[in-house]
């Protein structure tokens, strides 16, 4: 089956094509980095307009290079939370259009889903079970995957995500945005036992994240306590790549022993691994080693699918579909914390969604 996978939820645009969740046939993404470096932060509303208008030509593009035309796509998918509302609208309008001019089914994705199925992709079997984690600018979060279309969530964010606290750590630092992939490349010249940053783990047994402390703690070791400027003048070129690296390794074991302990209480031998800063070479090599070392089989997302894609999302509607999970037209978009707050009261994820149970 061929899916056409539209993805607008935060600044990157992006259309797919991917034949059963795994062959991608195409997968353009139009980035908006040069239009949000200037606030060190994504404006939602240049990012909804930039959204608008790359969508159609982006879609035509994606079509084009797979070879196909809009007839042979067998279903529209497009990720509809969580994300920033005006940015998510935009994709799904496009889909929406799309699906109901060629009669054809539409998936509404879940974004940090298909985040978490996204190393799934490259593999020639199904990883499941598996603990899922996924690190991205947005979410921090830790599933349990018994199959494709059941994502029970563990534990995630509750205050800034790993890729957010890396963004806002990169602007302490005047590195630039978005900071990940810099803090990461300055990370290699510096210790990361340079300065002992603070490893928030909350309960010991708990698999909820938070990473604001942290920040915070780079930003009173950089210019005093209390204080939210004027230090960073005082630090060397290597003691600033040292900060990076002690900041950086702090994330990383946190991200780690929470994922471990997922895989050690769910009982499963498997863990997979999506979403930008899964990106980051350290937490790639240290969470491969620990992996290793424990007798997991890890499955990270390749480079490509780690920020944001629209082959994820044409992949994550295919198993979708295939459980008959398509949605309504009048289904909506969905931000963030509406989102967590709706999955907390109902039974399924799906059906807070709007999508017609199976
Ligand atoms: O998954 P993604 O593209 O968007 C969201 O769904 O949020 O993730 C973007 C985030 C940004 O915060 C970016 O700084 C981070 O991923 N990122 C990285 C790296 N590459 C991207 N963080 C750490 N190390 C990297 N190499
Ligand atoms: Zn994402």
């Amino acid at each position: 089956m061929k899916i056409l996978g539209i993805e607008t939820s935060c600044d990157e645009s992006a259309a797919a094509v991917v034949v059963d969740g795994r062959e991608v046939l195409s997968n353009l993404v139009s980035s908006q980095i040069e239009l949000h470096r200037k606030f060190e932060g994504v404006v939602p509303e240049i990012a909804s307009r930039a959204h608008l208008e790359a969508i159609d030509s982006l879609i035509q593009q994606a079509l084009q290079e797979a070879g196909i035309g809009l007839a042979e796509i067998d279903a529209v998918a497009v990720s509809n939370r969580p994300g920033l509302v005006g940015c998510l609208i935009i994709g799904l309008t496009a889909a929406k259009t799309l699906a109901l001019v060629m009669n054809k089914p539409l998936l509404a994705v879940n974004h940090v889903h298909a985040h978490a199925l996204s190393a799934a992709m490259t593999l020639d079997h199904d990883p499941w079970p598996a603990v899922a984690l996924v690190v991205s600018g947005g979410h921090t979060s830790l599933y349990y995957v018994p199959e494709a279309t059941n994502l029970q969530r563990l534990g995630g964010t509750t205050d800034d995500a790993a890729g957010e606290a890396f963004d806002k750590v990169a602007s302490i630092l005047r590195l630039g945005f978005p900071g990940g992939p810099l803090i990461d490349r300055l990370a290699r010249n510096g210790n990361p036992r340079a300065v002992q940053f603070p490893r928030t783990l909350l309960a010991p047994q708990a698999f909820d994240f938070s990473f604001s402390g942290i920040k915070t703690a780079v930003l009173y070791h950089v210019h005093g306590p209390g204080k939210t400027t004027g230090g960073l003048e005082k630090f060397s070129e290597s003691q600033i790549a040292d900060i990076a690296a002690s900041f950086q390794q702090a994330v990383v074991d946190v991200l780690i022993t929470k994922t471990l302990l997922a895989a050690e209480r769910t009982g499963v031998r498997t863990i997979v691994g999506g979403g930008g800063v899964v990106a980051n070479s350290m937490l790639r090599t240290q969470l491969q080693a620990a992996c290793t070392d424990r007798g997991l089989t890890l499955h990270l997302a390749p480079m490509k699918y780690c920020t944001d894609n629209g082959a994820m999302i044409a992949a994550a509607g295919y198993h979708l579909l295939r459980a008959g999970q398509t949605s309504p037209l009048e289904i909506d978009v969905y931000s963030y914390e509406l989102a967590e707050r709706e999955y907390m009261n109902r039974e399924s994820l799906d059906e807070a969604a709007g999508n017609r149970p199976r």
